[in-house]
């Protein structure tokens, strides 16, 4: 079939909405229709070739949401016009796809980098010639894509489906990192730095659970104050304070828990010194320096430090529970949202990377509730 879709022709280059012919699904495949897809730093990150796919022309985005077109034939947990979130491609037969762990697929580079099905088959082709796809099993950005079965979640269709899609991926890792791969518990205290859609997923799950103390720590006071509205209970702008100092003043006994988002190693020494013993650091920012610990202070005090992959996410549990908790208002991930029609999607990227907006989605196709 024709569709759209928007795709980037070099390196660091802009997105163009470009006509393309699109396969039908294959046996396990599933057609959505794209309703919004939300743009994250992984998508800009693969546009600068820091990650796959590493040839273009290509075709990106990996929070799309939708309602499903048509099933192939192995896919029977799914039907036409059910409202789905599409998320992380995982294979769903390996050791730690099997124990619960999908986000540690040992295929996950394969299936979500690849540029191509994990057979190498491409789905998109421009007057026959090869478009890389298949990111993050997906390739969102388009008026249709095709996902594997097992990275299309069903969602409740009486939730706003045009806000879904970051549950796909960047809010589902910031919320994922407190709730499932912190275990964070009611009263315990948290450090979180960056407060970005990611940093700002985790205060929001952080209040859902009414956990203790929640610190942001930040260089943007806009988003600081943002973060005070969103539940941090304190905020440090470490461009005007010293980080250490004022952690130790909100938490003398040190913290439980610390999540970064900026993938710096001072900001995360920061955290890590503000530790109680025994205490837990998640990591999951795309570092450009590694990560530099005096480590006789760290193994004598039992820390733990702990890497992150999409919040340790088993999505179909994981993001149905998201939507509830939105639906309650316990999870008001809105609020990060911003949207922009499809031929915006360029002024959506610019916004994204000066950081004038929080979580850019891009609404691509029509839907009335
Ligand atoms: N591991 C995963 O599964 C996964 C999933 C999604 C995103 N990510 C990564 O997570 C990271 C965060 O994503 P995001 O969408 O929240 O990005 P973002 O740009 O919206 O947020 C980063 C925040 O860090 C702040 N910051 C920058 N320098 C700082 C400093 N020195 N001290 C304190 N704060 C500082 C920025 O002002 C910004 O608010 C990115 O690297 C992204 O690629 C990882
Ligand atoms: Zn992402
Ligand atoms: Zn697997």
């Amino acid at each position: 079939m024709e569709i759209t879709a928007a795709i980037v022709k070099e390196k660091g280059g802009d997105f163009e909405l470009v006509k393309m012919n699109l396969d039908e699904p294959k046996n396990d495949e599933v057609l959505i229709k794209i309703i919004a897809t939300g743009t994250c730093h992984t998508d800009m990150a693969a546009r600068d070739l820091l990650t796959g796919p590493l040839s273009f022309p290509m075709v990106l985005g990996h929070e799309g949401a939708g309602i499903v077109e048509k099933v192939g034939e192995n896919v029977s947990n799914i039907k036409k016009g059910d409202h789905v979130v599409l998320t992380f491609g995982f294979c769903g037969g390996c050791s730690n796809c099997q124990t619960g762990i999908p986000a540690y697929c040992e295929n996950f580079g394969a299936l979500n980098f690849g540029g191509a099905r994990l057979d190498g088959s491409h789905s998109h082709h421009i007057h026959g010639e090869v478009v890389q796809d298949n990111f993050f099993s997906q390739s969102s950005f388009a008026t249709y894509a095709l996902a594997h079965k097992n990275n299309v979640i069903k969602v409740r269709k009486d939730a706003p489906i045009e806000y879904l899609g970051p549950l796909g991926c960047g809010i589902q890792t910031g919320s994922g990192a407190v709730l499932n791969s912190l275990d964070v518990k009611a009263g315990q205290s948290i450090v979180i730095s960056g407060g970005g859609a990611v940093g700002l997923a985790g205060v929001l799950a952080a209040k859902a659970i009414s956990a203790g103390k929640i610190v942001v720590v930040d260089i943007n006071e806009e988003r600081l104050k943002f973060a005070k509205e969103l539940g941090a209970t304190h905020i440090i702008n470490s461009i005007k304070e010293n980080v250490a100092e004022k952690l130790k003043e909100i938490e003398p006994k040190g913290f439980d828990c610390g999540l970064d988002t900026t993938g710096i190693s001072p900001v995360i020494l920061d955290s890590i010194n503000a530790l109680r013993s025994h205490g837990k650091m998640g990591i999951l920012g795309v570092a450009k320096k590694p990560l530099d610990i005096e480590m006789n202070s760290f193994v004598a005090t039992g820390k733990q430090l702990i890497g992150i992959v999409e919040g340790d996410s088993v999505p179909n549990e994981f993001i149905p529970r998201l939507v509830n908790m939105y639906m309650n208002g316990q999870f008001p991930f809105d609020k990060l949202i911003k949207t922009y029609k499809f031929e915006d999607i360029n002024q959506a990227i610019e916004d994204s990377e000066k950081g004038i907006t929080i979580k850019p989605v891009i609404l691509i196709g029509e839907y009335k509730g």
